[in-house]
């Protein structure tokens, strides 16, 4: 088949050329790992949930040096974490205090089009925007981001990002459930400084901008304070370039709970767990007490993956966070053997299948197109999706307004890690993948969503298109 002709093909590749990185064992771990604050939010006379949220330029303090201009929501840096509940209604009254007009994308959340915050929803310097919508989707974690076209991947490496959650709407399952304490956020990012500690913002490898320095919720060699004997991170790569292939150094096993939207079926329990830009997972690590495992990104193995990762930017071996546990843990029960129900997963049968090639920056050859509307798809429906990137780079694919399951990658099963909801899927080099997408129930023939790769700087340069429920 093609995955043996791909790494066939791949042999005679050499790695020798690419610059790696390696940090592991430098970074002195000297800062506490900061917590985005949950919004504060209140009830409107309607009964909605309602969040501020301004978006606002400032100074950051990463380096002893010199200040960084950063923007952020709330705040100079990054913004405050959303949470709600199913079934509520959720009102955010968006602000724009930066000199330059923005959006808000609300990344993996099922909302009308004209709420969605994609590149049509602009807000003016100085203007507000106000979408609201009721959450309509199970437990996740989320996140919102700018998605100005042409501006996305300047506007995210300033700092536009948060997180948010969605809680079910039944009882808990289980898992770790106290924000900052036993349930943490890990918004994961790296960025590049110049000379006067600014960040580089513009792209220096084809993939877009790689930084040689991580950054956690905005802190710099940062390490957690552990409690408890089991602690639920969730673990967001917020890179605009960067794919991390998560494991701890004592090659721990750790459980994978939750994918970009929704828990899975049961706990899997996995050494090594590979994100890329734009996705998410909620992961269980268990703990003994007096210990300071690290959690790191590491290369990809062997051959062709290895090979893969390097194009994408992954092969570096990178120290990100360390765990500092108390001599004497609060105990926590085993996680439970099933997460969701098996019907929050059913999927009915595809109405049709739609093929899609990522290729030199175009889907199916054509460019985004602000004023196109690449398709139309029934509110609601299920279809099949086959996507492939036919490219020398790798990509990523991420849908707006819908979540999928990933029905196959070359034909191969996806891991049980990432047999949930997903929005946006890793496409290796020379790799399809067949996606069964729920699409929103909310229709609109005259606003799109989007679909793109979400090495944002590759969506920014076009490989983006449109599609209209109807
Ligand atoms: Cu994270 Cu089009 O978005
Ligand atoms: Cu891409």
């Amino acid at each position: 088949g093609t995955g043996v002709g791909a790494s066939l093909m791949l042999t005679g590749c050499t790695v020798g050329t690419a610059k790696v990185l390696s940090t592991v064992g430098t970074l002195d771990f000297a800062n506490p790992l900061g917590i985005p604050p949950l919004a504060p939010s209140t009830i409107a006379s309607d009964g909605a949930r309602l969040f501020q949220l301004t978006a606002e330029a400032g100074n950051s303090h990463f380096r002893p040096a010199a200040p960084t201009p950063t923007w952020g929501y709330n705040g100079a840096f990054l913004g405050p974490t959303l949470r709600a509940r199913r079934g509520e209604k959720v009102r955010v009254a968006v602000h724009n205090a930066l000199p330059d007009p923005t959006t808000v994308h609300w990344h993996g959340m099922q909302v009308p089009a004209v709420h969605d915050g994609g590149p049509h929803q602009v807000i003016a310097p100085g203007a507000q925007w106000i979408p609201e919508w009721t959450i309509d989707q199970p437990a996740a974690t989320l996140w919102y981001h700018p998605h100005v076209h042409g501006k996305s991947e300047e506007q995210m490496t300033r700092g536009l990002t948060g997180m948010f959650i969605v809680d079910g709407d039944g009882p808990n399952q289980g898992l770790p459930t106290e924000y900052g304490v036993d349930d943490i956020p890990l918004i994961v990012q790296d960025r590049a400084f110049t000379d006067d500690g600014s960040f580089r913002v513009t792209s220096d490898t084809p993939t877009g901008l790689l930084g040689d320095t991580i950054l956690i919720n905005g802190s710099i060699n940062p390490y957690l304070l552990v409690r408890t004997e089991a602690v639920r991170l969730r673990i967001l790569n917020a890179a605009t370039a960067r794919v991390f292939n998560f494991g701890f150094s004592d090659n721990r096993t750790f459980s994978v709970v939750g994918t970009d939207g929704g828990l899975l079926p049961a706990p899997v329990p996995v050494e090594r767990l590979m994100l890329s830009p734009g996705e998410r997972a909620e992961i269980v690590v268990r703990f003994k007490a007096g210990e300071r495992p690290v959690l790191q990104s590491l290369p990809q193995e062997l051959g062709m993956s290895g090979e893969l990762n390097i194009r994408a930017g992954g092969n570096d071996s990178l120290d990100l966070l360390q765990f500092r546990t108390a001599a004497k843990l609060a105990a926590v029960l085993s996680l439970p053997a099933s997460l969701a129900t098996p019907a929050s997963l059913d999927l009915e049968e595809a109405a049709r299948t739609r093929s899609f090639i990522l290729k030199d920056m175009y889907i199916n050859g054509k460019l985004m197109d602000m004023s196109r509307i690449d398709l139309t798809v029934r509110a609601g429906a299920v279809e099949t999706w086959n996507v492939s990137n036919t490219d020398h780079l790798a990509h990523n694919f991420h849908l707006h307004g819908a979540q999928f399951r990933i029905l196959d990658i070359d034909g191969v099963d996806p891991p049980p890690e990432f047999a949930g909801w997903k929005d946006t899927v890793f496409l290796p080099v020379r790799a399809t993948a067949r996606i069964e997408i729920k699409f929103s129930q909310y229709a609109d023939p005259a606003t799109p969503y989007m679909y793109h790769c979400h090495f944002i700087r590759h969506a920014d340069m076009g490989m983006m298109g449109q599609f209209t429920t109807v």
